[in-house]
């Protein structure tokens, strides 16, 4: 691995830390990663004295902008690639009901163990003659070993003073697959209320990052397990359990959902596509019903979903734009690919689909292959021996008649203009049926067969043509 500390920077930063009385460390994520052969650009300095001042100073021996957040008494630059992140080093503790920190100036010591976790709390001295030597009371360096999550102080008062942590706490037990101290996770599960104070946003960059990780039902099922899970996502929480009526039993669709969200992480990076698997199920509890002779069943649940996605995106403050569409788009399809591959695979129902799913088919099958998570082997085989032959179809359908991005080969206005009609019933009627017959495979998706059977539908309508009227 080559040196962390090799950029010239570190040693100038030190220089001018040393020169105005001070020491400066790097701190945080960017050692951590480092023994963790993790790639990190994101540099956090901290200093025993004004972190503002000794970026001001870098800023202007580097001639770089600097950015100065009052507020939190931080500033940031860009230099060699990397983002260099400048605080004093703090003593503090957080009001009980807000996050508005009291600080105080601390040693680095006292700045540790205000820290998040012991595996964050590590510490390079960037300060001659010692640079570069690791700074580590909390034995950080041991539970990186152990491959543990342990606060370096109580962790009462951790989760107390940012109760975000809590949720970070199962995010990089997640993301690394390592286990949360027992002390610790004990006192997630004592504190685990306080996340109440915190906002949404800051709860989601979390989520995000444990949906984004290899497996990231690791992280649902801790959150579920220190009881994190019913605060912050009610919905996924009522996905738990098995009803059983006259000795028939449903399955259990909250493991069911993880089962699929880890199946889609395995053939995909998408986010968004993984939050279609984690949402995919999500409307089952309100569409859960039981008949002696059919036995379970969740009609329209894709249906439902699709319309709980925007308020789920709404409620976590997360944006309701094209991403959110998609995974609406998504819940709302899921079902379509196996009901196909269970009838015969024909032609139209391929090209409805193609039709619908548009651009995103090729995401649409991955949820639905990743969905198909039945414990008997043979089923599944079957099942995915039909997607391959839906797959297939779907890319000869698609060569052969570019349904994809389905453009109308007969616009609205030629309807217009040829008939001399102002925008009427007639001429969406004259469009929806052009549109039918080409998925139906009636008439192939070109110009001349599609304007031939305008004039026949405008026949039966009685309408005349402008040319002709004007005769
Ligand atoms: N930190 C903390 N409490 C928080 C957030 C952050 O104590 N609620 C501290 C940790 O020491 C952390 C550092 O601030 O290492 C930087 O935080 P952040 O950039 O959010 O996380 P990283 O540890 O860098 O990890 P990642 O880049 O994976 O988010």
């Amino acid at each position: 691995m080559s040196n962390p500390l090799d950029s010239p920077i570190f040693r100038m930063i030190g220089e001018i830390a040393a020169a105005h009385g001070q020491h400066a460390y790097v701190i945080g994520g960017y050692v951590r990663d480092y023994y963790l052969r993790r790639p990190s650009t994101d540099i956090d300095v901290v200093t025993t004295g004004s972190g503002v001042e000794l970026a001001s100073e870098l800023g202007r021996r580097l001639r770089t902008r600097v950015s100065i957040f009052k507020t939190f008494g931080t500033a940031m630059l860009r230099a060699g690639g990397l983002e260099w992140e400048f605080v004093g080093a703090r003593k503090e503790s957080y009001s009980r009901d807000s996050r508005k920190p009291v600080v105080e100036q601390g040693t680095i010591e006292d700045d540790q163990l205000r820290r998040d976790f012991t595996i964050n709390a590590l510490a390079w001295s960037l300060n001659a003659p010692d640079f570069g030597e690791l700074v580590d009371p909390f034995d950080g360096m041991g539970d990186l070993d152990r491959c543990i999550i342990r606060t370096p102080g109580d962790p009462d008062i951790t989760f107390s003073d940012d109760p975000l942590r809590m949720v970070r706490a199962v995010r990089f037990a997640t993301q690394l697959g390592f286990d949360i101290l027992p002390e610790t996770f004990e006192a997630i599960e004592r504190n685990r209320e306080r996340i109440e104070i915190v906002s949404p946003e800051r709860i989601v960059g979390e989520l995000n990052k444990i949906i984004a990780a290899p497996r990231p039902s690791i992280g649902f099922e801790l959150l579920d397990l220190t009881g994190l899970l019913k605060l912050i996502f009610p919905e996924l929480d009522r996905l738990k359990g098995v009803e059983v009526i006259a000795g028939k039993g449903h399955k259990d669709n909250f493991v069911h959902t993880l089962k699929v969200l880890d199946n889609v992480a395995v053939r995909s990076d998408d986010l968004w596509l993984r939050w279609a698997a984690l949402l995919h199920d999500i409307a089952k509890p309100d569409t859960k019903a039981f008949d002696a002779r059919a036995g379970w069943s969740f009609h329209g649940h894709e249906t439902l979903g699709s319309k709980l996605v925007p308020e789920i995106f709404r409620r976590l403050h997360m944006p309701l734009n094209e991403k959110m569409k998609f995974v609406r788009k998504l819940v709302f399809l899921h079902l379509r690919p196996i009901i196909l591959s269970e009838d015969e695979v024909t032609d139209s129902a391929v090209r409805r689909l193609l039709f619908e799913a548009g651009d995103d088919v090729d995401a649409l099958m991955t949820l639905c292959e990743a969905d198909i998570t039945s414990g008997v082997d043979s089923k599944v085989q079957r099942y995915l021996h039909n997607f391959e032959t839906v797959r297939a179809k779907l890319r000869e359908i698609e060569e052969k008649d570019r349904i994809r991005n389905f453009q109308p080969p007969i616009t609205g206005e030629l309807i217009m203009s040829i008939y001399g009609l102002p925008p009427c019933s007639a001429v969406g009627e004259i469009k929806s049926r052009i549109k039918e017959a080409i998925l139906e495979g009636l008439i192939a998706n070109d110009f001349d067969q599609a304007h031939a059977l305008m004039e026949s539908i405008a026949q039966e309508m009685g309408l005349k043509k402008v040319s002709e009227a004007g005769l």
